[in-house]
């Protein structure tokens, strides 16, 4: 059956701290979502992510709190997973990139780099703290961005136009850690990865691949970038967290945790079976479909394929390298920094998970930024969960049981009806096919829209009333009933990706006990009677609103 093999990833949250939603919704989620729809098509797949755990902030935090940054970073690695677990999402594997089997792969794919003359050492001016006494790398420096002007580029990349930097390009720099501007540029050796020489590689791959459902801003801005010439990328760093570098020279560098990062995916397959890691990563046919967010673009599309591709060790590139755009929110705070606003965390406080996995997945920033509010999260939550879906479902649950003894538990879905689920069901699956979540989603709701008119139009709690000794107003109860019974279940199903929790409670009712496939849509129905009847969802009462209102700027 499984023709095809799919590799999964969502981009690895760092591990300094809880992923907020719109980090959520930036990655995991769609890839979530994604990959339960394979798993539905009973594809031969597996999603792949896991915690990024090297990198300047850990190390000051460690130093900060007196502990190892690997404690650290494992504790928040723990933390994060079990987080993920609570929201539903189902890893083949979600590891971390401070393993054995991530620095392994790292060495091995560094060697090889080198051995095929595609690293090269790079001289720059590096900041270095007087007050400090420490080189100030990465974040540990901040000032104004030279392409956008924007006020807080850091000393890596400027988050305001996504840009990556050199910490010598920013303009009036001044050091995070003591706030002071006593900064001189020292001259610092690092290894770097050859984008120059691999240029051109690049440029083909990305113009050969980016027709399969790259979003349009992907392919255009790394174009771009290619257009003005890559330079060649530091893949060292002066730190002492991350994979120690070999090298003479580099006693005192770790590699750049972007290097190490984008490995990961490789590593943490490995991490997951290290024996079975190759059938995924150097065999021809599997196609690797990776979820990020826009920060995180040009990463995915210029250095990852040129590591690869550089490399040269028979591993496969990237299929389709989908990224997202921002969810955003005039009213609602929630930042990447530690503490402050609305986090996976406390949003579970406030709410089940599927309530945010589905409304998260309504206002998916797919293919333009979408703006998250209070009131559209009410909208969602009410209107679309509780009223069109959640309703439904209970009320068609309601209706058959007030009336039992007119069905039979085989369900039979009239055949107009059936033409119109079907489709419904084609757009689900087509725009699946495009990973076109959202869209997907619309389609959810819209079978439900066709259950509820069907209820309306046909009043079947008024039929059942003419039923006694009306053997055609019977028959016409248990038509309409075996119809509505089956949009339910089908509901049930495809709610799955989005909303596990409730998809599975659903589908408890018509007797089905593990996860959903799409061919158990055409299976005959059964409806299991003595399943405990409860509300799907309920609406977001003032409670709720309060909490969240908690988070309001
Ligand atoms: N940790 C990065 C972020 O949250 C993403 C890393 S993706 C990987 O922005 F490719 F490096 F793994
Ligand atoms: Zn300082």
């Amino acid at each position: 059956m499984a023709e095809e093999r799919i590799i999964v990833t969502s981009a690895l949250p760092y591990a300094y701290s809880v992923p907020h939603i719109g980090n959520f919704v930036g990655s995991v989620l769609p890839a979530d979502i994604y990959f339960k729809h394979l798993m539905m098509e009973g594809k031969d797949a597996i999603f792949i992510c896991g915690s990024d755990q090297h990198g300047t902030p850990i190390e000051l935090m460690a130093i900060k709190k007196g502990i190892e940054p690997e404690a650290l970073a494992d504790g928040m690695h723990h933390k994060i997973k079990g987080l993920f677990g609570k929201f539903g999402c189902t890893f083949t594997h979600y590891g971390k990139t401070h393993s054995e089997a991530n620095r392994a792969t790292v060495y091995e794919i560094f060697r090889e780099l080198q051995r095929k003359g595609h690293i090269t050492e790079t001289e720059s001016m590096l900041a270095y703290c007087n007050t400090d006494r420490r080189f100030l790398v990465d974040r540990l420096v901040e000032g104004t961005c030279p392409y956008c002007g924007g006020k807080k580029a850091r000393g890596d990349q400027c988050d305001d136009c996504g840009r990556l930097l050199e910490s010598s390009q920013i303009i009036e720099p001044h050091c995070t850690l003591c706030g002071g501007t006593d900064i001189e540029f020292r001259k610092v050796k690092n290894l770097a990865l050859d984008l120059p020489g691999l240029q051109q590689k690049v440029e083909d791959y990305i113009k050969s691949a980016s027709g399969n459902g790259w979003s349009k801003n992907a392919v255009h801005k790394s174009l771009s970038y290619i257009e003005e010439g890559l330079k060649a990328r530091d893949i060292t760093r002066r730190l002492k967290w991350g994979f120690p570098v070999a090298e003479e020279g580099y006693g005192d560098s770790v590699f750049y945790v972007w290097f190490d990062a984008l490995i990961g995916y490789i590593g943490i397959t490995r991490e997951w079976d290290g024996s079975r890691w190759e059938e995924y990563w150097k065999k021809s046919g599997v196609k690797l479909i990776q979820f990020m967010g826009k920060d995180n673009l040009e990463f995915h599309t210029l250095v990852w394929p040129a590591t690869l591709i550089g490399a040269d060790s028979g591993f496969i590139l990237p299929h389709t390298i989908y990224v997202l755009e921002y969810l955003t929110s005039r009213s609602i705070k929630f930042s990447k920094s530690r503490g402050v606003g609305l986090n996976m965390e406390n949003a579970l406080e406030i709410m089940p998970s599927d309530y945010w996995r589905f409304a998260l997945a309504h206002l998916m920033p797919e293919t333009a930024d979408s703006e998250f509010s209070v009131e559209a999260l009410v909208e969602v939550v009410n209107n679309i969960m509780n009223d069109k879906i959640g309703n439904f479902v209970h009320r068609v649950l309601t209706i058959a049981r007030a009336h039992r003894e007119l069905l039979q538990s085989e369900i039979t879905i009239e055949e107009r009806e059936m033409e119109e689920m079907k489709r419904i069901l084609h757009g689900y699956r087509d725009n699946f096919d495009k990973i076109r979540m959202r869209e997907a989603l619309h389609s959810v709701v819209e079978l439900a829209d066709m259950g509820n008119a069907l209820i309306s139009a046909r009043a079947p709690w008024v039929t059942a009333k003419e039923a006694a000794g009306n053997s055609k107003k019977e028959e016409e109860f248990s038509k309409t009933m075996g119809t509505l019974l089956g949009i339910a279940r089908w509901v049930g199903i495809l709610i799955w990706p989005f909303a596990p929790d409730s998809g599975r409670e659903i589908s408890r009712h018509f007797g089905m006990a593990s996860d959903p496939k799409i061919s158990d849509l055409y299976e005959k129905g059964v409806v299991d009677w003595g399943v405990e009847l409860k509300p799907v969802f309920s609406k977001m009462a003032d409670k709720e609103r309060e909490a969240l209102g908690a988070f309001s700027r």
